[in-house]
């Protein structure tokens, strides 16, 4: 039988991007050695916010989140109000929404699940649930920028006054990298501009340019460039943004089997630096910066204000999609036989996202671009035979082409999964062709043993691809990614869903339960594989090695050159090593 929690799992799947850090028992150091923090001597006077508010042309606001309506007060201030209330608790799972937000995350869990609207009084949610709206992990003040001298002015603001800032953009890191409890956040999603470009580039290139500003979302710039005929290479979920954590943790799409890595694909970024300078890095003017920005790290060197990349001539692509649905040894046959093929669809440059948990499997869809019907047939054909030969219970959708990609997107992409709001922790690992050809029956099988671990709690999703079936980059010029995602075959997340409501002791044991328990069988399981930065658990052992491999070392000098006094800090990701956060709070130095 199906919980509701695996089904609400099952079509949650794929998305949002959560941090959070175990529970770090040790004493808070001296402040001098920590960020300054509200109710700390350094924390700016009333005044100091008010004049960096006129420099950024009253963009500074102090957010109350929005489940406050659900609630009678937040921080003292009355904040009923059933009928926003109503409209709080009907947009919670959109994303579109939850990305115009200025300071909540799409994962809950990274900010406490404060505020909730699905667990506030009234609900019916269980006992333990707090009856009051409170910070949380969240911050109280956000710059909603709209130019980059608001930000450089943020920057130039948390700097003097040794601030944590906190870069959010749509709020999708399920790694918690976009939430901070008494952080400056700062916010680039109001950055929105698209402008094409058609002139050759010095490189060769002719297929065009596509500059964004930082807010920009996948579902912003897609029907733009698809109305002109050009593909951009984009992730998957439409409320992810391209120029933000997307690009700079690497970036995988549908059409990543024959363009590669998100980032391979950026022609020049506009940046602002720890020294609150504004700056182009391209192949000639920062290069370095350049480099690291192309998939070396999130929210670390930089704020990145708006970003240029590479469009194409739109390419015919064919889908089709599949749904397993079975019970027992029968499902996980299944799922073995469709899995282990892997490697002959990314061979062919395919892409194929599924979803998973014990008892369903969907595959919506299989893309095949520059492929005809005839040519997906041939790859599928196997695998359909083998379900067939093993009474497998399957259907699958008729093989359809379509001219342009955006044409497949829009017909057959499943779009049930791209729901925020969902209270869960996510592990990931990027699996390498190598580990599917070599060990893909014991992969399946430790899928299998993590789902029955914690029944009822663990899905799966991810991506077959590999962004290294064309674009080779043995050296790490295009990108600053781990040598893996050159070779990879599965760019997979599993997530967890604890109980509402949990202490603070019960949450560190779900999230050992992630990091150990569950992801301790898919790492013994694939020896050969690394974590896609975005998609992955942020309490990763060895995440320097496990994210970036051996680009890690060049990485963090550029890391070092650029912001030697940690102005920009980010959990597991590069350079962040040197500062760890206290109860989830406070961001002290330890070395
Ligand atoms: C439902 C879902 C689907 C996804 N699908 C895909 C996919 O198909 N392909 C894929 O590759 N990834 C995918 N991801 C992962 C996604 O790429 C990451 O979550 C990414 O970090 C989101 O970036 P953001 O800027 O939109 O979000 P945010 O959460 O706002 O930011 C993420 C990180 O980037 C930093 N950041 C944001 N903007 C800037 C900036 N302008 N300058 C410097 N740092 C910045 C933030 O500080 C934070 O560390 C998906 C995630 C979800 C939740
Ligand atoms: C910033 O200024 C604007 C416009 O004057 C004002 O509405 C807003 O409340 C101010 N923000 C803060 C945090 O005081
Ligand atoms: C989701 O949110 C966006 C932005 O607020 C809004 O325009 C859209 O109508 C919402 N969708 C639904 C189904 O409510
Ligand atoms: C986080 O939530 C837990 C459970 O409600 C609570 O015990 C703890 O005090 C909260 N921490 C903060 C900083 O709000
Ligand atoms: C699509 O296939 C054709 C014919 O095989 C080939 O010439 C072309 O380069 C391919 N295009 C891309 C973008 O791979
Ligand atoms: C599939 O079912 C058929 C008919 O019931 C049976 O003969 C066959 O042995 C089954 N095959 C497997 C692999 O279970």
């Amino acid at each position: 039988m199906k919980t509701a929690a695996v089904t609400s799992l099952a079509v949650a799947l794929a998305g949002l991007c959560n941090a959070y850090q175990p529970l770090a028992r040790n004493p808070a150091p001296p402040s001098t050695k920590c960020k300054c923090y509200p109710g700390d001597k350094c924390w700016p006077s009333d005044p100091e916010w008010s004049s960096l508010n006129r420099t950024v042309g009253g963009r500074l606001v102090k957010a109350i989140p929005p489940g406050a309506a659900c609630y009678p007060s937040f921080n003292g201030i009355p904040t009923a109000d059933p009928a926003q209330c109503a409209v709080v608790s009907a947009q919670w799972s959109n994303s579109t929404w939850m990305a115009d937000q200025a300071n909540i995350p799409m994962t809950p869990v990274w900010s406490n699940n404060t505020c909730d609207p699905t667990t506030a009084p009234g609900t019916g949610s269980p006992a333990g649930c707090s009856n009051v709206c409170l910070e949380g992990f969240l911050s109280v003040y956000t710059i909603l920028a709209e130019r980059a001298s608001d930000i450089a002015s943020g920057v130039e603001f948390a700097r003097k006054n040794n601030l944590r800032i906190i870069i959010r953009n749509t709020g999708h890191c399920f790694m918690g990298r976009s939430t901070g409890w008494g952080s400056l956040v700062i916010n680039t999603h109001r950055l929105n501009s698209i402008e094409f470009n058609s002139k050759k580039l010095p490189d060769g290139h002719t297929g065009g340019t596509v500059k964004i500003g930082a807010g920009v979302m996948f579902q912003d710039v897609y029907p733009k460039a698809w109305a002109r005929n050009l593909d951009v290479l984009g992730g998957e979920c439409p409320t992810v943004g391209m120029a933000g954590g997307f690009v700079q943790g690497g970036g995988q799409g549908p059409l990543s089997g024959i363009y590669g890595v998100g980032s391979d694909h950026a022609v020049s970024f506009e940046v602002v630096l720890a020294n609150g300078r504004i700056v182009t890095a391209d192949d000639k003017t920062n290069s370095d910066l350049f480099w690291a920005l192309k998939g070396g790290g999130m929210g670390t060197f930089g704020i990145v204000t708006s970003a240029t990349f590479k469009t194409y001539p739109t390419v015919s692509v064919s889908g089709m999609s599949l749904h397993i649905t079975d019970e027992g040894d029968r499902f996980w046959e299944g799922v073995r036989l469709w899995y282990t093929m892997a490697p002959s669809y990314t061979e062919k440059g395919m892409y194929v996202w599924y979803s998973m948990s014990e008892g369903a499997l969907t595959v919506q869809p299989f893309v095949a671009p520059n492929m005809t019907a005839a040519e997906l047939k041939a790859v599928v054909d196997p695998l359909l035979d083998q379900l067939r030969a093993a009474n497998v219970t399957f259907t699958t959708t008729p093989i359809q082409t379509f001219s342009k990609f955006g044409d497949l997107y829009n017909a057959m992409w499943e779009t049930t999964h791209h729901a925020s709001g969902l209270g869960a922790f996510w592990g990931g690992r990027m699996i390498s062709q190598k580990d599917i050809r070599e060990r893909g029956d014991d992969i399946v099988q430790a899928y299998r043993d993590m789902s029955a671990r914690y029944p009822g709690q663990v899905a799966f999703g991810g991506h077959l691809v590999n962004p290294g079936h064309r674009a080779k980059d043995p050296q790490q010029k295009l990108s600053a990614v781990h040598p893996v995602w050159r070779d990879t075959a599965d760019i997979e997340v599993f997530l967890y869903i604890p109980p509402p409501c949990q202490s603070a002791e019960q949450r560190a044991e779900h999230e050992r339960r992630v990091t150990y328990d569950l992801g301790g069988l898919l790492r013994n399981a694939t020896p050969n594989s690394a974590v896609y930065p975005n998609e992955g658990d942020i309490n990763e052992p060895n995440w320097q090695d496990a994210f970036w491999g051996p680009v890690y070392p060049k990485l963090l000098k550029i890391k070092q050159k650029y912001d030697p006094t940690d102005v920009f800090w980010a959990k597991a990701s590069t350079g962040s090593e040197g500062w760890a956060l206290q109860d989830n709070l406070k961001l002290c130095k330890v070395k």
